[in-house]
């Protein structure tokens, strides 16, 4: 089973509520939530406040996608803020910072992932998987909506998805960056069951005939 997780960071934020409300009568599966802090990525977007309203309006599956330096700083603030799944970059601190990050989700009870740049090999992702609900395998630089998918990245999700069969077959494989109804069979086909989309999706008049294309 395919999900679907439009990327409001397309979306038109003088009228997030009823972009929101269209996804979720879409039947989209999460709702992508991308934070930016123009360090550990060159863009500055969405934060806290944000977040907490985001909550208020909608039952959705809030999952989150840290894109800032030393995310154990802030994982706490996000859980409260409403995030039902905390994803941060393992490039984005030392490994035992990472680690806590880690342990500070899961003991909230919520849902935790990481997420790797194009760069960053499979394999640094083998001390965590058997913690983690989710690893967010980047299929572009991260920072920005509407950038073209790299099909370099396949075979890393070929590597992840045979990772995580072997060592937490509950764990969800995300791919984020450039999905459309071409590039999604592609991913699909590699292991990926959680697609984001921005463009694909807020970039479309019609939010349910775009969300039924990803799912091909
Ligand atoms: C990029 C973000 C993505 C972005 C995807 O750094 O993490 O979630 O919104 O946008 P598209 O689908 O347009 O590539
Ligand atoms: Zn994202």
């Amino acid at each position: 089973m395919i999900k679907i997780a439009p990327s409001i960071l397309s979306a038109d934020f003088t009228a997030l509520g009823k972009d929101i409300a269209e996804v979720e009568t879409a039947g989209a599966d999460y709702l992508h939530f991308d934070v930016m802090d123009g360090i550990f990525v060159p863009n500055i977007s969405i934060g806290i406040p944000v977040l907490q309203s985001v909550r208020k309006k909608t039952d959705m599956v809030l999952d989150v996608h840290l894109m800032i330096t030393q995310p154990v700083r802030y994982v706490d603030a996000f859980v409260k803020a409403g995030a039902d799944i905390v994803v941060f970059h393992l490039e984005a601190d030392e490994p035992q910072n990472t680690q806590a990050a880690i342990d500070k989700v899961k003991a909230h009870g919520k849902r935790v992932g990481l997420s790797i740049k194009p760069k960053t090999p499979a394999s640094t992702l083998i001390p965590y998987i058997r913690d983690l609900d989710m690893v967010l395998i980047m299929t572009v630089e991260p920072g920005f909506g509407g950038q073209s998918f790299m099909a370099d990245q396949l075979d890393k999700i070929r590597e992840v998805d045979a990772l995580i069969k072997a060592q937490n077959p509950v764990c969800e494989l995300q791919v984020d960056g450039g999905i459309d109804p071409v590039t999604a069979p592609l991913v699909v086909e590699a292991g990926a069951n959680v697609l984001v989309a921005g463009s694909a999706v807020f970039g479309k008049a019609d939010r349910a005939a775009a969300i039924a294309a990803l799912r091909g």
